[in-house]
């Protein structure tokens, strides 16, 4: 199935589709998402399938306005409506109680839903023009590399989808952030929105996460996000010995190192909102290079450099 235009046109066709129980994939600023009406269990229990994802993990809900927040969640915290007003539209997902109309498929069968607000007009306008809230994961098979392009989506997914709209790149290049704020607020994911900017709005946020708390975030598995080509991750690629770069690719962090086989830079200028944009593209190229392995420089652990390197360490973690 070849992506799409966000025309007005292929906007409503794809909205149509999407309240008559259909799966359309669409830009957000993050990653690309495999959206379907989050009422329908029916149309969400065809995302599981198509991405082969285990029923425990559960989906995020998207909204296009505030009133749809409504129809999902309840009992919202005062913490909630100070992230909302700060972060909204954007990349933080937050998780809040559920109403019984959302379909224990989508929560995974947890009282709580996971919701955000995306920024990206093209993701806003879907979701307005289908009317409804859209459950979305980000749009690869379940464990894999996410899609920063429709053509990522077009490769991975292919005709199992009934529509891939086209956006372009994503802005950011990695998933928002997740919180959750009861019983205490907690980061469930490292995303694109730095934790320091979340802490600044509504103070410390537990990183450490109870036993029970843990399988709620499947995105903290810690092999996910995994090229088919295995990982190392390594400091400074010019240490590397000549002999291990053979047959091997790089993912260099500002400059590249002669001898492998194929090489990416994420940021010349060491601009890590840069570098993220990148990850996920350079990666997708680079298990596509033949390589037997795939050494990742590490970027330094600020801002969303933190989300950069979880996501290297988790990819590299199997
Ligand atoms: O940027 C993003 O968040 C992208 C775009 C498409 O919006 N979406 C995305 O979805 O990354 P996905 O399915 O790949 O990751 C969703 C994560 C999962 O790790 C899931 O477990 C967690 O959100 N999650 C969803 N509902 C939850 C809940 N009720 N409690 C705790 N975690 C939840
Ligand atoms: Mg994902």
């Amino acid at each position: 199935m070849p992506a799409v235009p966000a025309t007005s046109e292929n906007l409503d066709r794809a909205a149509a589709l999407l309240r008559g129980g259909g799966v359309v994939a669409f830009p957000t600023e993050t990653v690309y998402g495999l959206g379907a009406n989050a009422f329908d269990a029916r149309a969400v229990a065809r995302i599981f399938e198509i991405k082969a994802r285990p029923a425990f993990d559960p989906l995020i809900v998207h909204l296009s306005d505030e009133a749809m927040l409504e129809r999902v969640a309840q009992d919202v915290p005062p913490a909630a409506r100070a992230l909302i007003q700060t972060f909204w539209p954007g990349p933080l997902t937050i998780v809040l109680n559920k109403r019984a109309m959302v379909p224990d498929l989508v929560t995974a069968g947890l009282a709580t839903v996971a919701v955000r607000m995306p920024a990206h007009p093209i993701a806003r306008a879907l979701i307005e023009r289908a009317g409804t809230p859209i459950a979305a994961p980000s749009a690869n098979p379940f464990g894999y590399l996410s899609p920063t392009q429709a053509a990522h989506v077009e490769r991975m997914l292919d005709d199992r989808v009934d529509c891939i709209i086209d956006g372009g790149s994503t802005e950011h290049g990695v998933e928002s952030t997740i919180v959750m704020l009861e019983p205490r607020p907690a980061l469930l994911r490292h995303g694109a929105i730095p934790v320091e900017a979340i802490e600044a709005s509504i103070g410390p946020l537990a990183r450490e996460l109870s036993d029970e708390a843990r399988p709620l975030a499947p995105g903290r598995l810690s092999a996910h996000y995994a090229p088919h080509t295995p990982i190392r991750i390594i400091g400074d690629a010019a240490r590397v010995p000549e002999s291990e770069r053979h047959g091997a690719a790089l993912l260099a962090f500002r400059s590249p190192a002669a001898g492998y086989l194929d090489a990416r830079v994420l940021s010349a200028a060491g601009d890590l909102r840069e570098a993220a944009s990148h990850l996920f593209e350079y990666l997708h190229e680079l298990d596509a290079s033949g390589a037997v392995r795939i050494d990742a420089e590490r970027v330094p652990m600020d801002g969303i450099g933190i989300a950069i390197m979880d996501r290297l360490q988790r990819a590299g973690s199997r």
